[in-house]
C-alpha cells in the first residue's frame, strides 16, 4: 500500500504526460492523445455536500412503506451536481449498522479517494465519518455506492448519481436522471433479507421481482412538444441488465459511461449492464401533443415498462445545436493479433464463505480485510493477505483480455481508467466510445485496450455484486 502525497501525484501525472510522447506504443498513444485529460483543472470552486447513510423508510409503489438503507433518506440518494473544474467535497457520516465506504464509480479520483476498504482507506465504522475530496477530470454521468458488502448495501438502497456538467453545458430544455434498478421483495413486501444466496451465486446475481426507475414502478414524464432533453440513465441493479425499447421516440446515445461518444448512436442497440451509464439526447416532435410513449426494458425478450412519456401543452422552441461529441476516440484498429499484456480468466468453483466462489485467474478475492475494523496501520497487514496486484504501466498503451470460462454474465468494471473495446471472440469491434464496464456473455472473450493516466491501486471486478462479493475481484497497480 502506498499513500502518495498530492504533490507526488501531480508529478506522476506530469510524468504520464511526457510518457505520451516518449513512451511505448507511440502510434497508439498518438491516436489516443487528447482523448481525455491527464490532470484535473480546478477552477477554485469547492462544492461541499453533507451525506449520511442510514436505515430509512420510503414510500413505494401504491403507497406501501419499505424499509431501506439510504443516503439522506431517499432511494435513489441525492443527485450531486457539479461543473467540470469544481472540487467535490463530501462529508460523509455512517449511521448504518455496519461499516461502509463510498466509491465514485467511473470518476478518475486520486487513489486515496476511491473508497475501496482495506485498499485505499479503512472501512468507515458505524458512527464514523470520512471526507471525500476530488476534482473530477471528466464531465459526464457518474454514480456513487458503497464498496463494502455491496451486494447487500446497494441492494438495500445505497446509491446516488454524480453529474459533472460540461464547463459550458449545452442548452437542453431539460435534464432528467433515470436510475434503473430492481427490488427483490419477500412475501411480506420487504426487501428479501437473504443476500448472496446459492441461487444468486449460481446465476447472474440477484434479480428482483419489481423493476424501478428512480425508486418508482410507475415513472412518468410530462414533456412539451419541441422540448429537447438530456436523459442520464444509470443501471444500479445488483445483476439485472437492461436493453431499451423506445416505443417510437427518436433518441440518440451521446455518452457511454460518462464520456461523450464520437458520434450519436442508437440506444436500442445497447445492453445496459450493472454499472453502465447511457446519456440520451431526445427531441420531442413539435406536432406530438397528446401522444404517449412507453419506454420498456426488453433484455431477454420479456417487456417491462420503465417510463411513460406524455407530450402535453403548447409547443416550445427546440434548442438547436449539434450533438455533443468526443474530441477524440482512438480506433486502435488492427491490434487484435497482439498478445494481451494481461489476461483475466473468469470462472467459479465450489467453496469459500458462500459455498461458491467466483474467481479471476483461479483466485477468489478475500473480503475479510475490508470488513475488519483496522486503521491505516491495519491496512498493511491486509495488503499482505491480498493477491499480488497485476501491473499496468502508467501512460502506456496496454491490451487486456477477459476470458469468460463460465456460462454466466459478467459486466467487468475497472476503477481509475477508461478502456475501449477491441474485439469480441477475436472479431474486431470498433465502438466509437470508451467504457468503464463491459458485459461479457457466456464463454465470451473480450479484448480491450487502455492508456491509464491515473496512478494507484485500482480494482478490477465483476459488477454483478454477488459475483464480486464471492471473489470475482482483483487489483491492478498503475505505475
Ligand atoms: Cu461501481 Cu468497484 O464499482
Ligand atoms: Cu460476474
Amino acid at each position: 500500500m502506498r499513500l502518495v502525497p498530492l504533490v507526488a501525484l501531480a508529478a506522476l501525472v506530469l510524468a504520464a504526460g511526457s510518457a505520451l510522447t516518449a513512451g511505448s506504443r507511440a502510434a497508439e498513444l498518438r491516436e489516443f492523445d487528447g482523448a481525455y485529460s491527464a490532470a484535473a483543472r480546478p477552477n477554485g470552486t469547492v462544492r461541499t455536500f453533507e451525506l449520511t447513510a442510514a436505515p430509512a423508510e420510503v414510500t413505494f409503489g401504491d403507497g406501501r412503506r419499505l424499509h431501506v438503507w439510504a443516503y439522506d433518506g431517499t432511494v435513489p440518494g441525492p443527485t450531486l451536481r457539479v461543473r467540470l473544474g469544481d472540487t467535490v467535497r463530501v462529508r460523509f457520516t455512517n449511521h448504518l449498522p455496519q461499516p461502509t465506504t463510498i466509491h465514485w464509480h467511473g470518476v478518475r479520483v486520486p487513489n486515496a479517494m476511491d473508497g475501496v476498504p482495506g485498499v485505499t482507506q479503512p472501512a468507515i465504522q458505524p458512527g464514523g465519518t470520512f471526507t471525500y475530496e476530488f476534482t473530477p477530470k471528466d464531465a459526464g454521468t457518474f454514480w456513487f455506492h458503497p464498496h463494502l458488502r455491496s451486494s447487500e448495501q446497494i441492494e438495500r438502497g445505497l446509491f446516488g448519481v454524480l453529474v459533472v456538467e460540461d464547463r459550458v453545458p449545452r442548452p437542453y430544455s431539460r435534464e432528467v436522471v433515470w436510475v434503473l434498478d430492481d427490488w427483490l421483495l419477500g412475501r411480506d413486501g420487504e426487501i428479501f433479507p437473504q443476500f448472496n444466496t446459492r441461487h444468486d451465486l449460481m446465476h447472474d446475481g440477484r434479480w428482483g421481482n419489481v423493476v424501478t426507475v428512480n425508486g418508482s414502478t410507475a415513472q412518468h414524464l410530462e414533456v412539451a412538444p419541441g422540448e429537447r432533453l438530456r436523459l442520464r440513465l444509470v443501471n444500479v441493479a445488483n445483476g439485472r441488465v437492461f436493453q431499451l425499447g423506445l416505443g417510437g421516440l427518436d433518441a440518440r446515445v451521446i455518452a457511454v459511461d460518462g464520456l461523450y461518444t464520437a458520434r450519436p448512436l442508437d440506444p436500442e442497440a445497447f445492453e445496459i449492464a450493472p454499472g453502465n451509464r447511457l446519456d440520451l439526447d431526445l427531441t420531442m416532435p413539435a406536432d406530438a401533443a397528446g401522444r404517449r410513449f412507453t419506454i420498456v426494458d426488453r433484455f431477454r425478450g420479456q417487456t417491462t415498462p420503465l417510463v411513460t412519456v406524455a407530450v402535453e401543452g403548447p409547443p416550445v422552441a427546440t434548442p438547436r445545436f449539434a450533438f455533443p461529441v468526443a474530441a477524440r476516440v482512438p480506433a486502435w484498429r488492427g491490434r487484435d493479433a497482439d498478445a494481451p499484456r494481461l489476461e483475466l480468466r473468469l470462472n467459479a468453483r465450489a467453496g469459500g464463505p458462500f459455498g461458491i466462489a467466483w474467481t479471476i485467474n483461479d483466485v477468489a478475492f478475500d473480503h475479510d480485510m475490508g470488513a475488519t475494523p483496522a486503521g491505516v496501520a491495519g491496512m498493511a497487514d491486509h495488503a499482505a493477505m491480498m493477491p499480488r496486484p497485476y501491473d499496468l504501466p502508467l501512460g502506456a498503451w496496454s491490451k487486456l483480455r477477459f476470458v469468460n470460462e463460465s456460462y454466466r454474465l459478467h459486466p467487468m468494471h475497472i476503477h481509475g481508467l477508461f478502456f475501449k473495446l477491441l474485439a469480441r471472440n477475436g472479431v474486431p469491434i470498433d465502438e466509437p466510445f470508451f467504457r468503464d464496464t463491459v458485459l461479457l456473455h457466456a464463454q465470451e472473450t473480450v479484448d480491450v485496450a487502455t492508456v491509464p493516466l491515473d496512478p494507484g491501486r485500482w480494482m478490477v471486478h465483476c459488477h454483478i455484486l454477488e459475483h464480486a462479493e464471492s471473489g470475482m475481484m482483483t487489483l491492478v497497480d498503475v505505475h
